[in-house]
């Protein structure tokens, strides 16, 4: 299973053994290791052969333009390294430039990092990314200078898009995507600086357990970004979809901005500032040739856009940081 440094996540294991959490290191390391064996969906192992066709040429990475950078566009036939990427269809978080190929993504991810970067601080900071995708937002952590991006994800898919990515950046770079959800931190363990949450809250059957979750590993003082979709009403709200929201299956609790810093300041969250409310466009989120399902366009009630097509209110989402205070 484990050729080159793919799942290489031994730094990860060190950092949290360090910090005095070795059967911590052991259980996650258990758990990565049954959900690859179990590959629910029956595709790491295609996915893999993908990985390993891609050229191996010259490592080098780059942000230009909010884009991620890697390899080079004299490294393969560009008809082939198009067809590999594509074998990691759909592609939902970005834009990269792989070997010279941009991905444009279902998301502009860069605007939402756009949105967070200037009020959070990088620099030498070890960070938990929970529900990273395919931890595009992990590079651009590192090269805000944070010392090490731990990603965690679920999804089998994003996690080998990283690793495609991983295969053409330079070896030892500290951005790791585990292929384990937020159920595995379970315990007090105040190992990180940083710890963003960003497109997850409305997707946990309980927002409030994943926001103590969130506060048991980090750091006293250390700090919080939690990204997520919001009701923007004042007063404290939740809604909490009939079925599904804007097509998807998975969305349970929708809170207002002062129903949300209730959650925070109840779980143990300080200083909660707004960073940003916006609402998502269709030139944020939408299909492209590289994510060519269904997209925000066809989630809106095509007579008012005002509202998703289950006549919710439609996407807002909204940027808030905080500090652990205990
Ligand atoms: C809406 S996406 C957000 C991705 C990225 N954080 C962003 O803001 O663009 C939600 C991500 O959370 C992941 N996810 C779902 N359940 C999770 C869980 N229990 N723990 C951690 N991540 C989870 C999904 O696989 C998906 O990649």
């Amino acid at each position: 299973m484990q050729a080159d440094d793919l799942f290489c996540f031994q730094p990860v294991y060190e950092h949290l053994a360090a910090a005095g959490h070795q059967d911590w290191a052991d259980e996650i390391r258990g758990a990565i290791e049954s959900a690859i064996a179990l590959d629910q969906h029956g595709n790491l192992s295609q996915w893999m052969e993908a990985r390993r066709q891609l050229p191996s040429g010259p490592k080098s990475l780059h942000v230009d333009d909010g884009r991620i950078v890697v390899g080079s566009a004299v490294m393969a036939d560009t008809d082939v390294l198009r067809e590999q990427l594509m074998g990691f269809h759909p592609w939902r978080k970005g834009p990269f430039r792989v070997g010279g190929i941009d991905i444009d993504t279902e998301w502009r991810s860069d605007w939402k990092w756009n949105r967070i970067a200037d009020h959070v601080e990088f620099r030498d900071r070890v960070i938990l990314d929970v529900g990273c995708g395919n931890g595009y937002f992990g590079w651009r952590m590192l090269e805000s200078g944070a010392r090490m991006v731990v990603g965690l994800d679920p999804f089998l898919l994003y996690v080998m898009q990283h690793e495609a990515i991983r295969k053409l950046a330079p070896a030892g770079a500290a951005n790791y995507v585990l292929p384990v959800g937020d159920q595995l931190l379970n315990r007090e363990a105040r190992v990180f600086d940083v710890v963003l949450s960003m497109g997850v809250l409305y997707h946990r059957t309980s927002p409030v357990d994943h926001l103590q979750s969130l506060l048991k590993v980090l750091q006293r003082g250390g700090q919080l970004v939690i990204e997520t979709l919001i009701i923007d009403e004042p007063g404290q709200q939740v809604l909490m979809p009939e079925g599904r929201y804007a097509k998807m299956r998975n969305v349970w609790f929708i809170p207002t901005l002062e129903m949300l810093t209730l959650w925070l300041q109840r779980t143990g969250f300080s200083r909660i500032e707004v960073c940003d409310v916006t609402p998502t466009t269709t030139d944020e989120q939408r299909s492209t040739d590289w994510m060519t399902f269904e997209s925000l366009p066809n989630f809106l009630d095509p007579d008012q856009s005002s509202r998703t097509i289950e006549g919710y209110p439609r996407p807002v989402r909204a940027v808030l940081t905080a500090r652990a205070a205990r």
